[in-house]
């Protein structure tokens, strides 16, 4: 069995090209799988909420893969962007990017397993797309102990019967994924600590969680 950091050293890279429409070798499995995730989408209603309070912020965005949620972040002014991923992979192309456009005062990247931090570096806001569904729910309450009552926005895929959630385990058995999981806001609610409580945000068959309140949730 792969550990995390190596199945997402050898995916990310695909999963990042499919996902957002870059040119790569994606096989037909993982072209179905982003056809259903709507990852672009997901980025893209996550800029409409967090862009218009960025300004002068320090954000930590969790799990951030190649960045294209960091990079985008970056053209609304925020004082820093503290990108971290437990794929080194992930880390090596984001530098390449920062270095590339400049950005090296705006985003700093990280190699982390955020399982294994005792305390989450100082920020104003913290996001991650696409990043819970990967922590048990163990480490998800460690996560929510050290965020306390920081503002926050997550993604999450809900634990309910659905197409997109057989097709979805189907594909995590498939590509061998050593963690992935799925929770129903009962859960959510339960393993939350009051402080940081969440409420839900869908869109488009997209879920999140968040402890803030947005002016534009009701154009998205
Ligand atoms: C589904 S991808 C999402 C990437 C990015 N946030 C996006 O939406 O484009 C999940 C990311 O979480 C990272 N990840 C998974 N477990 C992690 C952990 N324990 N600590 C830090 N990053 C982790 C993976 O390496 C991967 O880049």
């Amino acid at each position: 069995m792969k550990t995390q950091r190596e199945y997402w050293d050898k995916k990310i890279d695909e999963w990042s090209s499919a996902a957002y429409g870059r040119k790569s070798q994606i096989s037909v499995i993982e072209k179905i799988a982003t056809y259903f995730r709507a990852v672009n989408k997901r980025k893209d209603i996550a800029i409409k909420l967090i862009g218009p309070i960025a300004k002068n912020k320090i954000f930590l965005d969790l799990g951030c893969g190649m960045g294209e949620f960091s990079f985008e972040l970056a053209s609304y002014f925020p004082k820093k962007i503290i990108a971290v991923d437990i794929s080194k992979n992930a880390i090596q192309e984001i530098n390449k990017i920062i270095n590339k456009n400049n950005l090296d005062n705006i985003v700093e990247c990280h190699v982390t397993d955020i399982r294994n931090e005792k305390k989450l570096p100082n920020c104003d806001i913290i996001v991650g797309l696409g990043f819970i569904d990967y922590l048990s729910k163990k480490e998800l309450n460690h996560l929510f102990k050290m965020i306390g009552n920081k503002p926050y926005l997550f993604s999450y895929f809900e634990k309910k019967t659905s197409l997109f959630n057989l097709l979805h385990k189907i594909y995590i058995t498939i590509q061998k994924c050593p963690g992935a999981y799925k929770y129903s806001r009962k859960e959510i609610r339960e393993i939350i600590p009051q402080i940081s409580k969440p409420l839900f945000i869908q869109k488009d068959g997209l879920q999140f969680i968040t402890n803030m309140s947005f002016d534009t949730v009701d154009n998205l």
